[in-house]
């Protein structure tokens, strides 16, 4: 078999070529050629090595589907070793993601040069790891302490400028990278520039008070994840010890790391994100439908964050609503949302404004005659959503998409209000529409193929992660969340406090206890729809007495104060007495005997309702694979990305 690493000398510089797409990831064959080359190049007549890869990427990390499996020779750190120690002057030639192993690849080389648009980064934190091939030692040598513990916490990739600023790129090559990057090599070997190997800088001065300040940040930040922690250590190792014992104490923290549960529950999630990207049965090669342009009918909550998420991608929005009125003040929401992420530095003004200005509003729907899509947010009334599917089937264009928001309804009998149910869609944002990474892409009974396909490549582009649901009420994560609300109410009438549950669910790692979901999200709304329930519909009342209780006493949840909790002026929750006598009171009248609840219990029960309703969701079809009930958790939910989803966790229970 041709080794994925090629070797030429070329004049006097050797030039070491990785080719192993999609991303030139470090499998043991990448590992293998690139000692061959390092070593054939020692014995040769160049005078510097140039290593530059092929395709999209520099190397973009250790090939992480080595990873749980017994790692074979030659290992990253000693291959890196080896590459530092060249006699000959070494360069790395960087274009699109230096990542991970790829980055520290990098640092390993002796100069770093790379195109404007490249981006290097060490991300391992995001799969539960710290940087294992010398990154937490290198980087603070040439980068110092406090760029380091930011580059390798977050796990961010930074703008080559960035990093030039920081001492980790030395280089910028205009035109092309190859050309310039040998070029470059042979000036250095012209001007007589000695090897400079990153494992001998000093590391610059600072602060000692500086990690407990990060991990102080961290345990905060990065509740209840490991490897934040142990990034820290190894680099106050780096900024206090000798090279070779900052080395063997990242080795040390890197198994932990690798051989940790959480880390397997994130490299899980990041295969089954990209998994989920993938429809089993639609063709490779399925034509993809222009869009360029998106109208939006509804500008309230979802409409205004489905706007920017589109606009923030460069494809023109036109929103639709009531009146003047309602339009002005979607747009106003609009234009303080994008102040608000200047103002956090979360994007520049001038790219808010770009962003902005493709947004236009309208209340005439034959404004959307021309768009290549239509995504409706009205209120979720059926009735309302079919009428304005038969308008919409009126006024658009031949081949318009027509995709729906919809939290519960039958996308199908949506479908039908039009005589193009081929075209409609439904596109399930999450809210914050703008931030919340989680679109959820339900599959009509007769959603054309190209329809779809062009929904999850739209998806990709607004720089969402999607995962196709089939009809059905909820789709995937709603329908999940019922049963786990309904036993939530259950523990609190057998005993167990809403700051019990909630604490026990948070401490386990949720983002939030489902009873302060529910108090955010609004008791009303699952009021109102069960007034339209039979007895026998509603199902039993032990499931739901309480929040029908609360909303009586005028108790919606945040936005009229109290709920479950009672809410200050800064939306922070404190315990109401009065809601436990409330509870108390529900448990007598429906014959519930209350008793002391542990902790366990309630993540054991409320875990168990999620992943049953879990299994149904997927022996009906309505999920493809498991692992896409585990991303719809985790961007969707709050669910810890570090138990890798409640069916990989159930899948694992007594591992993690
Ligand atoms: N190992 C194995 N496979 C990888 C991989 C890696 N490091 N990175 C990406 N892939 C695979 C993906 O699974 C996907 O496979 P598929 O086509 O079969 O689904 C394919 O490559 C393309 O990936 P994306 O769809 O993500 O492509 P994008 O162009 O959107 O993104 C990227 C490219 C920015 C490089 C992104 O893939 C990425 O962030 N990769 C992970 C980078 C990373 O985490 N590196 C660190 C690894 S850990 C490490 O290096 C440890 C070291 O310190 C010892
Ligand atoms: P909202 O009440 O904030 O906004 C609805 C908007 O639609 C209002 O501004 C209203 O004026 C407008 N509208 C009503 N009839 C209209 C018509 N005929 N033409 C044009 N505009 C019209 O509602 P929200 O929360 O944005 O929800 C919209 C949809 O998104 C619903 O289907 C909801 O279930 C779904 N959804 C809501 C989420 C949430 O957290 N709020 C999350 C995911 C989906």
């Amino acid at each position: 078999m041709s080794s994925p690493v090629s070797y030429k000398l070329e004049g006097i510089i050797g030039v070491i070529t990785v080719n192993n797409p999609p991303v030139n990831a470090l499998s043991q064959p990448v590992r293998q050629g690139m000692l061959d080359a390092i070593t054939t190049a020692q014995g040769d007549d160049s005078e510097a090595i140039v290593i530059i890869c092929e395709g999209r990427t520099f190397i973009a990390g250790a090939d992480i589907s080595e990873f749980g499996k017994p790692m074979q020779d030659p290992f990253l750190p000693e291959l890196l070793n080896t590459i530092e120690a060249s006699s000959k002057l070494v360069v790395a030639a960087i274009h699109g993601t230096a990542l991970g192993g790829g980055f520290e690849t990098a640092l390993a080389a002796h100069y770093r040069c790379a195109v404007p648009a490249a981006k290097i980064g060490l991300p391992e934190v995001k799969l539960g790891l710290l940087p294992g091939a010398g990154g937490t030692q290198r980087t603070p040598r040439l980068a110092g302490v406090k760029a380091s513990l930011d580059l390798i916490t977050s796990g961010a990739p930074i703008s080559v400028g960035q990093a030039g600023k920081i001492g980790l790129i030395d280089k910028i090559i205009d035109g092309d990278l190859r050309d310039g990057a040998l070029a470059w090599a042979r000036e250095l070997v012209d001007a007589g520039t000695s090897v400079r190997k990153s494992s001998e800088q000093p590391v610059p001065e600072f602060d000692a008070a500086i990690f407990d300040e990060v991990r102080a940040t961290l345990a905060k930040r990065a509740r209840g994840q490991v490897a934040p922690g142990h990034i820290v250590t190894a680099v106050e190792a780096a900024a206090t010890g000798s090279f070779e014992d900052g080395m063997a104490k990242e080795r040390e923290l890197f198994i932990t790391c690798m051989e940790s549960p959480q880390s397997a529950g994130m490299r899980h999630i990041f295969f089954a994100e990209r998994q989920a990207a993938k429809v089993d049965d639609l063709a490779k090669d399925t034509p993809i439908r222009p869009v360029e342009s998106i109208g939006i009918v509804g500008g309230g909550t979802m409409g205004g964050g489905i706007a920017m998420s589109i606009a923030n991608a460069g494809i023109a929005v036109t929103m639709i609503e009531i009146s003047d009125e309602a339009l002005e003040r979607g747009l106003s929401i609009i234009d303080r949302n994008y102040a608000g992420s200047v103002k956090r530095g979360k994007i520049s003004e001038e790219k808010a404004a770009s962003c902005r200005a493709l947004i236009s509003g309208s209340t005439d729907y034959d404004s959307l005659a021309e768009v290549d899509m239509v995504i409706e947010a009205v209120f979720e009334d059926p009735i309302l959503k079919k009428k304005i599917f038969g308008q919409l089937d009126g006024v658009c264009k031949p081949g318009a998409i027509l995709a729906t928001n919809t939290s519960y309804q039958d996308v199908d009998a949506i479908a039908a209000a039009t005589k193009r149910p081929q075209d409609v869609i439904g596109t399930h944002f999450f809210s914050p529409a703008h931030i919340m990474k989680l679109l959820e892409v339900v599959r009509g009974e007769k959603t054309a193929d190209d329809v779809l396909a062009t929904v999850m490549a739209l998806a990709k582009k607004i720089r969402k992660v999607p995962v196709v649901s089939g009809v059905c009420y909820g789709f995937i994560g709603n329908r999940m969340l019922r049963p786990y609300g309904k036993t939530a109410q259950l523990l609190l009438l057998e005993g167990a406090s809403p700051q019990q549950v909630d604490s026990a669910m948070e401490s386990w790692g949720m983002a939030m206890g489902p009873l302060r979901v529910f108090d955010l999200a609004g008791l009303d709304i699952g009021y109102t729809a069960r007034q339209a329930l039979s007895e026998e519909e509603k199902g039993d009342p032990k499931t739901y007495r309480i929040p029908d209780l609360l909303v009586e006493l005028g108790r919606m949840g945040q936005k009229s104060g109290s709920g479950f909790y009672a809410y200050d002026d800064n939306r922070q929750p404190t315990p109401d007495p009065a809601v436990d006598g409330l509870i108390k009171m529900a448990a007598d009248d429906l014959g519930v005997e209350r008793r002391e609840i542990q902790d366990e219990e309630i993540v054991d029960r409320l875990i168990s309702a999620l992943v049953d309703e879990g299994r149904k969701v997927l022996d009906e079809g309505i999920a493809q694979r498991s692992g896409d009930i585990d991303v719809v958790y985790v961007y969707g939910y709050g669910f810890p990305v570090s138990r890798g989803g409640p069916m990989f966790y159930a899948d694992n229970i007594g591992e993690m």
